[in-house]
C-alpha cells in the first residue's frame, strides 16, 4: 500500500513503480532526510501541532533507524518510491499511529529540497578539505623548486624562462577561486526550504525559523514557490565543480605533455603509470589522462540539469527527481579525482636539467635582449628588429643568442658591451622579473608565503 493511495483504484504497474522510484540512487541521502525529519517533528511537538510524546517517540525512533542503517540492518523498498517515504515506512511500521503523524505540515517536494541542500552543504565541506590538501601539495612543489627554470609558454612555443614553481602556482590561484566558488555556492545553498509545502506553505503553524537553525541553515526561503523548484544552488554547485576540473584537466594536459619524451620535465612514478599490453617500452600518464576524460563528465552532469530544469513550470514537477544522478555523478567525481591527482604531483620526478636546457634554447631571451638595448637608449620597436634579426641569424648558425662571441653582437648592434652576456642569462632573465605576480624568486617566495597564510586562514 502506498502512502498516498487513498484515491487510487488499483495498484501502479510494477514497471511504473521501478520506473518511478528512486530509491536506488537517493538512498544515499538517508541521513540528512532523517536529521530534517527529526527537526521537523520537535519542530511539530513544540507548537503542539503534534502531541509533545509523540514528536519525542518519533526523533527517538529515527536515531534508532539511523543507527540501523549505518550497520546494514534496514532493507529499502523500491515500491515505497524514495528515501523520504521509504524512511516513514519503517518509522511507520515500529511506532504506528505516531509515525503517521510526522509528515503534518510536510510536503515530499520541500522535504527533498532540504535533503539536496543538506547533502550538498556536507559534500561542500568535505570537497573543499580535499582541495585544501591539494593548495598545500602545490605549496610544497613550488617551494622546492623556486630555482628550477624551465621555459614558459605561449601558443605552445617557447616564450620567456620562468620557474616551475611560479608555474605551477599558477594552479595555486586557481583554486584559490574555485575556494572561492564553493564558499559562494555554500551560502546560497544554506537557505532552508521547509515550510514551503508542497508549493502552497501550510495553514499549521509552523516555526520554520526554529528549523532552520536546528538544521545549521543561514535562513529560510522567502517564497514557497521558489522554495520547492529552486535547484540554482545545485546548479551553482556543478559549475564550480566543472571549473575545478577544467583547472585540474589543463595540469593534467600539461603534465601529459611534459612526461613524453620529447619535453622530459617530468616523470610520473611508477605507481602513477601504467604500461601497454603490446609496447613492452611503454610508461603511460593515464591518471592524469583519466583525470583529463573525467572533466568532460562534469561538464555533462552540469549540462544535463541545467536542461532538465530549462523548461519546467512552477513549481515541483517530477523532472526535478533527475536532480541528483549529476549532482552526485559531479560529486562523486571530483571526490575521486583529486586526491589521486595529488598524490601524483606529489610523487611525480621534476627534471631540472632537461628544463633548464629548455628553457635555453628556443630563444626564451629574445625579449631580455631587446630590453637590454632599449634600456641603453635604443627605442624598443628598433630594438626588436635588432634582435628579430639576431634569432634569425643564431638559427642559421645554430646556436643561442648568450653564444655569440662579442664580434657577433657588435655586428648585430655596436651599443652591445660585455654586461649583456649578464643581462641575458636565464638568472638574469627570470630573477629580473622581480614585479609582484613575477616569477623572480623573491617574488615566488612572497606567493608562497602569502598562499601559507591563505590555506591557514580558510582551515
Ligand atoms: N523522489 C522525489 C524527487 O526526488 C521526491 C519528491 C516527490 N514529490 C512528488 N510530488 N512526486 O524529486
Amino acid at each position: 500500500m502506498k502512502l498516498w493511495s487513498g484515491r487510487f483504484s488499483k495498484s501502479t504497474d510494477a514497471a511504473v513503480d521501478d520506473f518511478n522510484s528512486s530509491i536506488r540512487f537517493d538512498m544515499r541521502m538517508y541521513k540528512q532526510d532523517i536529521k530534517g525529519s527529526i527537526a521537523h517533528a520537535s519542530m511539530l511537538g513544540k507548537q503542539g501541532i503534534i502531541p509533545k510524546e509523540d514528536a519525542e517517540l518519533i526523533v527517538k525512533t529515527l536515531g534508532e533507524i539511523l543507527t540501523d542503517i549505518e550497520n546494514g540492518k534496514v532493507e529499502f523498498l523500491v515500491d515505497a518510491e524514495d528515501i523520504h517515504m521509504n524512511i516513514e515506512k519503517i518509522l511507520t511500521d515500529r511506532i504506528g499511529d505516531a509515525g503517521k503523524r510526522l509528515h503534518t505540515g510536510r510536503s515530499r517536494n520541500d522535504q527533498v529540497a532540504l535533503d539536496i541542500r543538506m547533502y550538498i552543504k556536507d559534500e561542500i565541506c568535505e570537497i573543499r578539505a580535499m582541495v585544501i590538501s591539494l593548495m598545500e601539495a602545490i605549496l610544497k612543489l613550488a617551494s622546492e623548486n623556486t630555482d628550477t627554470i624551465m621555459p614558459g609558454y605561449t601558443h605552445l612555443q617557447k616564450a620567456q624562462p620562468i620557474t616551475f614553481a611560479h608555474h605551477v602556482m599558477a594552479y595555486f590561484e586557481m583554486l584559490r577561486r574555485d575556494i572561492g566558488r564553493l564558499d559562494d555556492t555554500f551560502k546560497r545553498t544554506n537557505i532552508c526550504p521547509l515550510g514551503s509545502g508542497a508549493l502552497a506553505a501550510t495553514t499549521y503553524p509552523l516555526d520554520r525559523e526554529y528549523v532552520a537553525d536546528a538544521l545549521g541553515f543561514d535562513g529560510v526561503t522567502a517564497n514557497s514557490l521558489d522554495g520547492v523548484s529552486d535547484r540554482d544552488f545545485a546548479l551553482e554547485l556543478m559549475s564550480t565543480l566543472s571549473i575545478m576540473m577544467m583547472h585540474l584537466s589543463r595540469f593534467c594536459e600539461e603534465l601529459i605533455l611534459w612526461s613524453s619524451h620529447e619535453f622530459s620535465f617530468v616523470e610520473m612514478d611508477d605507481a602513477y603509470s601504467t604500461g601497454s599490453s603490446i609496447m613492452p617500452q611503454k610508461k603511460n600518464p593515464d591518471v592524469a589522462e583519466l583525470i583529463r576524460g573525467k572533466t568532460g563528465r562534469v561538464y555533462g552532469d552540469l549540462m544535463s540539469l541545467l536542461t532538465t530544469m530549462k523548461g519546467i513550470p512552477l513549481a515541483y514537477n517530477k523532472d526535478m527527481q533527475e536532480d541528483k544522478e549529476p549532482v552526485f555523478d559531479a560529486i562523486d567525481t571530483v571526490k575521486l579525482c583529486i586526491p589521486v591527482f595529488c598524490s601524483m604531483i606529489l610523487t611525480m620526478k621534476i627534471k631540472k636539467g632537461t628544463m633548464l636546457r629548455g628553457a635555453k634554447g628556443g630563444f626564451t631571451n629574445a625579449t631580455d635582449a631587446a630590453d637590454y638595448l632599449v634600456k641603453k637608449g635604443l627605442p624598443f620597436r628598433e630594438a626588436h628588429a635588432v634582435v628579430g634579426k639576431m634569432v634569425a641569424y643564431a638559427l642559421e648558425k645554430g646556436k643561442a643568442l648568450d653564444e655569440f662571441s662579442m664580434d657577433e653582437f657588435k655586428t648585430c648592434s655596436d651599443i652591445f658591451e660585455d654586461d649583456v652576456y649578464d643581462a641575458i642569462s636565464m638568472d638574469t632573465c627570470v630573477n629580473g622579473r622581480n614585479i609582484i605576480g613575477g616569477p623572480a624568486k623573491e617574488m615566488v617566495k612572497t606567493a608562497i608565503e602569502n598562499g601559507k597564510k591563505f590555506v591557514e586562514s580558510i582551515k
